[in-house]
Order: structure tokens, then C-alpha cells, then sequence
């Protein structure tokens, strides 16, 4: 049956499949057109309203070079980071991990075998931000490189991204001890790290992972469920919150509303162009 699949519809299937999605939620009956060329009436479909989940399955256009557009779009930017162009963004984001690989501003700094910093497309279109590096993070000083970043991983590829292609952060950079919650006094000790990335990065999307993430990130004490379903704006940045890949892993019933909101991202991030 899958070989009568468009080859991207195919795809994200297997993908959702992979990460645990046994029913999948259509988001308008025109997705049940298996092909361009056995659906007629495609064309008048694409034209309505709701562009249809065929469309919505594509692979997204290659973002435009961000140096092109930055010099005409500097409104976009925010922060001091806006004038500068792509290669000057990204070559002040390796500085700032410089730095943040030698920072003792808090106590995590104490525990840590390394600073886990970012990793990533340097001008992503795309930003994820999590909460702090877990065990294997902090053994190899990346992020999301545990189970739960095994699992983030084929989030993103269902919704076509690469994790190549985007950018990958926390709010703290150092473990926490037996991955408690960070504290406050932590988050804020750590902050301007994660806003400097934000403003060099400039992605077009940040999508928070988890509580922690969502509420550090926008400056709330609301629970997740109050913060996910809706925009946010970051430092001028379009910002949704969903639950912690972790979280996915040990409450299957957070799958259908994270894949709402990954569909959401997506499709927002096509608007933009
Ligand atoms: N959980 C997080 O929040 N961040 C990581 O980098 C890994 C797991
Ligand atoms: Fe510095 Fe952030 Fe690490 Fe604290 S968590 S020591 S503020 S880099
Ligand atoms: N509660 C959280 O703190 N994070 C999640 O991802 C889900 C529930």
C-alpha cells in the first residue's frame, strides 16, 4: 500500500510510525487524494482556504540565503544582531559559546563535564529550545543527544526538517544535578546566553520543549498546557510551546497534541516563506 504513496507522504508515515503514531488526525478531508496526477480536482483544492494536507506534506521551499535578505529586511532583526549579515550572526554565535564554555555565573557550572551551548544551523528559519542538557549531553556537550533527542530527531524529519538545518538550544547550558528542574536564580543566570543565541540565530520560529522551556522563555508561570495552543512572540520571534520529547516518551497521549502543534510550526514557517 505504501508504494502507492506519494514518495513525502510515504516518508512521514514511516517517520510518525517510528515515534509512535498509530492513528494519525487528517486536518481536512482533501487528504485523502493519494496523488497529484489520480486528483482531478487538485488544482481547485489547492486554491481553497485550507491548502490541504497534500500540500501540507511537501517538502517545504529552501529558505532564501539569509545574507540576500538581510540587508532589505533588517526590521525583522531585533536586538544588536540585527544589522549584521548571516556569516557575521554565526561568527558571533561561536564567540558566545566561547565564552559560555568558560562562564561559572551559577552553580551548575559545579557539576558539569561540559557546557552545552547549542548546536545547529547557525541562521536556522527553525529554533527548539529545551530546558538543560541531561547525562549524555553533558558527556558529549550537545544537545539533545539522549533518547529524548533520538526522539526530537524524528520529530523534526516528519516535519521535513533536518536537525542539521536547525537550531537546537537549552535555557540552561549546564546539567543540572540528577536533571532536577533548574531553579530561577539559574535560568536568569543563563539567560542572556539564550537571548543572545536568539537575536544572532534571528530564526523565524522558536518552538519551546516542555514547561521549563515555555515558561523561562516566555517569562511565565503558567503550566504548559495554558501556554502550548497559541503565539507567543520572544524577542519579536513567533514562539509556540509543546511538550518535552521526555515527556512523549513516558505519556503517549502528548503524540497527537505535539504533532498538532509540529503541523502548526510547519505550516506557520511556510507562511513566512
Ligand atoms: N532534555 C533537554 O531539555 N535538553 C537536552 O539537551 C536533552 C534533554
Ligand atoms: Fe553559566 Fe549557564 Fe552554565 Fe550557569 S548554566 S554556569 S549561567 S553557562
Ligand atoms: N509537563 C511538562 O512539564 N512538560 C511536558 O512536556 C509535559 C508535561
Amino acid at each position: 500500500m505504501n508504494n502507492r504513496l506519494p514518495p513525502a507522504l510515504a516518508e512521514t508515515l514511516t517517520y510518525l510510525n517510528d515515534i509512535g503514531y498509530t492513528e494519525i488526525y487528517l486536518p481536512s478531508p482533501a487528504v485523502t487524494q493519494p496523488d497529484e496526477h489520480t486528483a482531478p480536482d487538485r488544482a481547485a483544492r489547492r486554491s481553497a482556504p485550507d491548502r490541504g494536507a497534500a500540500n501540507r506534506l511537501a517538502k517545504p521551499a529552501q529558505p532564501p540565503p539569509r545574507a540576500a535578505s538581510n540587508s532589505t529586511d533588517a526590521s525583522r532583526a531585533s536586538g544588536k544582531g540585527g544589522e549584521a549579515s548571516a556569516s557575521e550572526r554565526a561568527a558571533a554565535l561561536e564567540v558566545l559559546a566561547g565564552q559560555a564554555s568558560a562562564c561559572t555565573a551559577c552553580r551548575l557550572s559545579e557539576g558539569r563535564q561540559s557546557v552545552v551551548f547549542g548546536s545547529g544551523h547557525a541562521n536556522a528559519r527553525l529554533m527548539l529550545v529545551g530546558e538543560g542538557p541531561g547525562a549524555e549531553e553533558d558527556r558529549q556537550g550537545l544537545p539533545f543527544v539522549g533518547p529524548a533527542g533520538e526522539l526530537l530527531t524524528k520529530i523534526l524529519k516528519a516535519i521535513h526538517f533536518e536537525r542539521s538545518e536547525v537550531y537546537i538550544a537549552n535555557v540552561v547550558k549546564c546539567r543540572p544535578p540528577q536533571n532536577r528542574d533548574p531553579d530561577r536564580d539559574e535560568v536568569t543566570a543563563c539567560r542572556g546566553f539564550l537571548e543572545r543565541q536568539i537575536e544572532l540565530v534571528q530564526p523565524r520560529v522558536i518552538v519551546a520543549l516542555g514547561r521549563v522551556a515555555a515558561q523561562a522563555l516566555l517569562g511565565s508561570t503558567d503550566s504548559l498546557g495554558r501556554l502550548r495552543g497559541r503565539w507567543h512572540t520572544v524577542l519579536g520571534v513567533p514562539t509556540r510551546a509543546t511538550y518535552h520529547p521526555a515527556a512523549l516518551l513516558r505519556y503517549a497521549h502528548y503524540k497527537r497534541p505535539t504533532w498538532e502543534d509540529m503541523q502548526v510550526v510547519r505550516d506557520r514557517l511556510r507562511e513566512l516563506g
